[in-house]
């Protein structure tokens, strides 16, 4: 299996956690669109989604479904999101999209979180993969400095808005052996809007597609 393949092999197990008559909590990214695209197809199931960024929005009303704002919804069973690099505790570096901010929220009012991701995402440290960081514009220059002062060696991303008119510093060089801890001291960075790690609120479920196939790992 190709690691696409393995994507899409998640991707299709999710729908085993998608309750009928729910709204959905979608996340960002290629596996994600490899779980719309599955969604679609039990569209009339379904009440609709919460959507975690402007590209899975538009996907998903290319298919039809129904995509309301979070602010008119209060109750989501399930939010199912890709990952970057996912540890044995369910912590997860995410936002290699940008769409972090809107994932975490989304998250946040999730009963449960359902990752999807291909086996390379499973990790023993967090950290290979670059820390996305959501900043204000203006605090750019001031937060890289307090980044390097935790450790990390912080890279603009360049050319990126997010959808919420924010720019993104990569952090890299960073071995994270205390991710509730980190997620909270860069948070309390002024002029950071969010940062990538889900440790405080980590997966509840992982979906994971490996080359024997879909399999649901909890711990
Ligand atoms: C989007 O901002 C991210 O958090 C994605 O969920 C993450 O980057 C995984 O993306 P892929 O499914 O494309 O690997």
């Amino acid at each position: 299996m190709t690691q696409d393949e393995m994507k899409k092999a998640a991707a299709i197990k999710a729908l085993d956690f998608v309750e009928a008559d729910s709204i959905v909590g979608v996340g960002t990214g290629s596996t994600v669109n490899h779980f719309i695209d599955a969604l679609a197809t039990i569209k009339n199931t379904i009440k609709g989604a919460v959507s975690s960024s402007e590209a899975s929005t538009q996907r998903m009303r290319e298919y039809g479904i129904d995509v309301f704002d979070l602010n008119s919804v209060d109750d989501l069973s399930v939010y199912v999101d890709g990952a970057d690099e996912i540890n044995e505790h369910m912590h997860m570096i995410k936002g290699g999209g940008a769409a972090l901010t809107r994932e975490k929220i989304v998250a946040a009012v999730a009963k449960t979180f359902v990752c999807i991701c291909d086996e390379s995402k499973q990790v023993g440290v967090l950290g290979d993969f670059p820390l996305p960081v959501e900043v204000i514009p203006m605090a750019r220059s001031y937060v890289a400095r307090e980044l390097v002062k935790l450790g990390g060696d912080p890279v603009y991303r360049q050319g990126v808005v997010t959808d919420n008119g924010n720019v993104i510093l990569d952090v890299h060089n960073m071995s994270i052996v205390d991710p509730k801890g980190l997620e909270q001291s860069i948070n309390a960075i002024v002029g950071v809007v969010t940062n990538g790690l889900f440790a405080h609120r980590a997966a509840d479920i992982l979906v994971l597609g490996t080359s024997e196939g879909a399999k649901v790992v909890k711990y």
